[in-house]
């Protein structure tokens, strides 16, 4: 067996402690299959005494992450801290600047400053791996890195926020309030105190923004992402959503149209049929849609200790396996240095079909009014129904849906806009697009 590869792990909580163990535990296989031994030499966490779960007494002890990454000790530094600025960023640009590789769970790092760090890594001719920071376990970068050069892509998307999958999977299967299944959710532990990042969906766009980035080719741009969260998703919105055929997720989308790219994440509706509609609860998805495969999903577990670990060890042994002296492939697919700025296309101009739910007065000619709206807008609906209100404002009141046919936001915007103005809506009106799904 050749030389051991010297590991250094920064950050040991939820995946830095499944790291630890599992390379513990499968230590005899891993080292077989890569062909040296793999070696923690030193780690770095805030609280020295706190229990790991691993025996790290023999293991180098360091209170700054930088220092660890700096060390002449270690071949790859594994920065499991988290955040996209502080210590993370210092500590991962210091490993690669000390000519170490670098494996990555942080996403929220990476969409804010993966170019920069790409090119030091390219330079330095090291490795920037990041498998884990884009749905845990699924190995989507490697897929979208490697597996899939010579595709055109046309449009990837995805359910990349397991909190948000579970929760409107319990709002669709139990009937239970968004404020509930939040609250169940944040007692199991799949929800943060403050749930705002997953719910409001920066999460997703921090991924979202990886993923634009291995697929068109372009610098990555998270702050030009198009944001909508799953806080204003009712009961009324779940149940529509079901007689007509369709299931609510949270995707986020990147998309090439003939103005630039669109990027945008907010609830969507997608056919009942399609099979991103049955990736349930905390499980995650992407698809990824090309010339020549047409659209491969893969999905399977989005977070967790062990299938985002899983993730930081396939890096690692990528590393381990590497040839010495061979040169690496580009951190984002095209070297850091060649990447195209990124072209925003602007949401006004999104096409696609619409769900719209209206609470209207009670009246005679309101219904025939709005559908005028949407003629005027030039906007062909594919059906409008009236129903009783799922959660009456009153007596007076009346839900009307509607379904359209391809048709562009602006329009859509516009037609709302003058129905607002006609005075006859009781409630917010509700928007939600359809999102053809494979
Ligand atoms: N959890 C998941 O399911 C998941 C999934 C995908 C990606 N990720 C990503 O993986 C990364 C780690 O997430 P996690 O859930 O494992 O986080 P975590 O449980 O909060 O662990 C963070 C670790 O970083 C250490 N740390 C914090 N500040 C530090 C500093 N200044 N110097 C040295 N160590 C420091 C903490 O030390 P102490 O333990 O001593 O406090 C802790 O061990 C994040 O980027 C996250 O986005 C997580």
């Amino acid at each position: 067996m050749t030389e051991a590869l010297r590991i250094g792990v920064a950050g040991l909580g939820t995946v830095g402690g499944s790291v630890l163990r599992i390379l513990r535990d499968m230590a005899e296989m891993l080292n077989r299959q890569c062909g040296k031994e793999l070696v923690v030499t030193a780690v770095s966490a805030r609280d020295r005494s706190r229990d790991r779960g691993v025996d790290i007494s023999a293991m180098q002890w360091f209170d700054d992450p930088i220092a660890l990454a700096k060390s002449a000790d270690i071949d790859v530094f594994v920065e499991l801290i988290g955040g996209d600025d502080g210590p993370a960023k210092a500590a991962v640009e210091a490993a690669l600047k000390a000519g170490h590789h670098v494996v990555t769970a942080n996403k929220a790092l990476l969409a804010k400053h993966g170019v920069t760090l790409a090119k030091i890594a390219e330079d330095k001719g090291v490795l920037l791996n990041f498998e884990a920071a884009v749905a845990g376990g699924i190995p989507v970068i490697k897929a979208m890195r490697e597996s899939l050069t010579g595709n055109t892509v046309s449009r990837v998307y995805g359910i990349m926020n397991g909190t948000c999958n579970y929760i409107l999977t319990r709002m669709w299967d139990e009937g239970i309030s968004f404020e509930d299944c939040l609250k169940d959710a944040q007692r199991l532990g799949y929800a943060e105190a403050d749930p705002t990042f997953d719910i409001e969906g920066n999460d997703t766009a921090h991924k979202l923004a990886l993923l634009t980035s291995l697929a068109f080719g372009t610098q990555i741009a998270a702050d030009d992402i198009y944001l909508e969260g799953i806080s204003n998703i009712s009961l009324a919105d779940i149940h529509a959503a079901d007689e007509l055929g369709y299931r609510i997720k949270l995707l986020g989308v990147a998309q090439k149209t003939d103005t630039g790219i669109e990027q945008r994440v907010h609830p969507t509706m997608v056919p009942t049929s399609s099979v991103i509609a049955q990736v349930h609860g905390v499980t995650n998805a992407v698809a990824i849609e090309t010339d020549l495969l047409g659209e491969l999903l893969l999905s399977g577990p989005g977070a967790g200790g062990n299938a985002t670990a899983s993730a930081v060890l396939g890096d690692i042994a990528d590393i381990a396996k590497s040839r010495p002296g061979f040169q690496h492939g580009p951190v984002f697919s095209t070297p850091a240095k060649a990447l195209k700025p990124y072209k925003r296309a602007r949401m006004r101009s999104h096409a696609g079909g619409y769900f719209i739910r209206l609470t209207v007065e009670d009246r005679t000619g309101v219904f025939a009014a709005i559908a005028k709206r949407m003629a005027d807008n030039d906007i062909s609906l594919e059906s409008i129904v009236q129903r009783p209100p799922m959660d009456p404002a009153g007596d007076v009141s009346k839900t009307v849906i509607l379904v359209t046919h391809e048709t562009t936001e602006a329009a859509v915007k516009k037609a709302i806009d003058a129905i607002l103005r006609d005075g006859h809506l009781v409630d917010k009106p509700q928007m939600i697009r359809i999102e053809r799904a494979g």
